[in-house]
């Protein structure tokens, strides 16, 4: 977006809640995200050369953040199959799933509130916001009873509902806490919403056998996946950036007259 790529405001995310290993489920036509992680020795050589050690430091903070493994969704059939394809390299213990292009700006890292529930309950966690009826569609929903301030018990999930049938106002946001039985429930789960295997619907076959909780999260989320909300994320954290943003705001404000 502003001076990295969307990605890296998830990989962020998850290294400011504490989170250092990191899985990203990639696919044809992405490998140019499997270098940006890694040390650019040819870039920093050059660099150094013409003096540019702040840029230097930016480019060996993104490789230092965070130990970053890639695997291969061959086919795209769903978010749930994204998942099921970490297993392996997850292992048996608890895991957050950024979906990145869901942007979050928040004093706490959303991840984090997450996390801070899970330790609560002991159960999985899924981030929620309330949304207009006429866009619910286009997410998982869930129909939820409230339990403390901005927690829910889930007591059922729907993915993409026609807004006549949505349960309640309460989207899903891709920002999961899950525990690894939830891998077992996706290898049960047959394709659902645009044939694919969904991950709400893996959480639905959970809910048979365990609690699962929503958070209405505190923050501001940007859908960067659509063209306006990609926009708007872009402008957005351009204004909050450290050394561009005023100079922004001052351009922005000339252009408005
Ligand atoms: C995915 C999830 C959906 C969730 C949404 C949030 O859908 O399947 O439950 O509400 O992310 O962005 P997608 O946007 O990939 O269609």
């Amino acid at each position: 977006m502003v001076d990295k790529p969307i990605i890296q405001y998830g990989v962020e995310e998850a290294v400011r809640s504490g989170i250092h290993n990191v899985i990203i489920v990639t696919g044809r036509g992405k490998s140019a995200l499997e270098d940006h992680f890694d040390i650019s020795y040819e870039m920093e050589t050059v660099l150094s050369s013409r003096g540019k050690t702040a840029l230097v430091a930016a480019s060996r903070s993104v490789s230092d953040l965070t130990d970053v493994s890639y695997i291969r969704q061959k086919e795209a059939l769903g978010l749930g199959h994204a998942v099921l394809r970490a297993a392996e390299l997850v292992g048996p213990e608890p895991f957050a799933v950024i979906l990145p292009d869901d942007v979050i700006y928040s004093q706490t890292p959303c991840i984090q509130q997450l996390i801070d529930v899970y330790e609560k309950y002991d159960a999985p966690v899924l981030a929620v916001m309330e949304v207009p009826n006429d866009k619910i569609s286009a997410y998982g929903v869930v129909d939820a009873e409230q339990v403390a301030e901005n927690v829910y018990r889930i007591r059922d999930l729907v993915e993409k509902p026609k807004a006549s049938e949505a349960p309640s106002n309460l989207a899903i946001i891709g920002r999961y806490v899950l525990t690894p039985d939830i891998f077992d429930s996706l290898r049960q789960t047959a394709p659902g919403a645009g044939s694919e295997i969904q991950l709400t619907d893996g959480i639905r076959h959970l809910l048979k056998s365990r609690p699962v909780y929503a958070l209405k999260f505190e923050g501001t989320r940007y859908d960067a996946g659509d063209k306006l909300g990609f926009l708007k994320a872009t402008v957005e954290f351009a204004l909050r950036h450290e050394t561009l943003g005023e100079e922004f705001r001052v351009y922005l404000k000339e252009l408005a007259l």
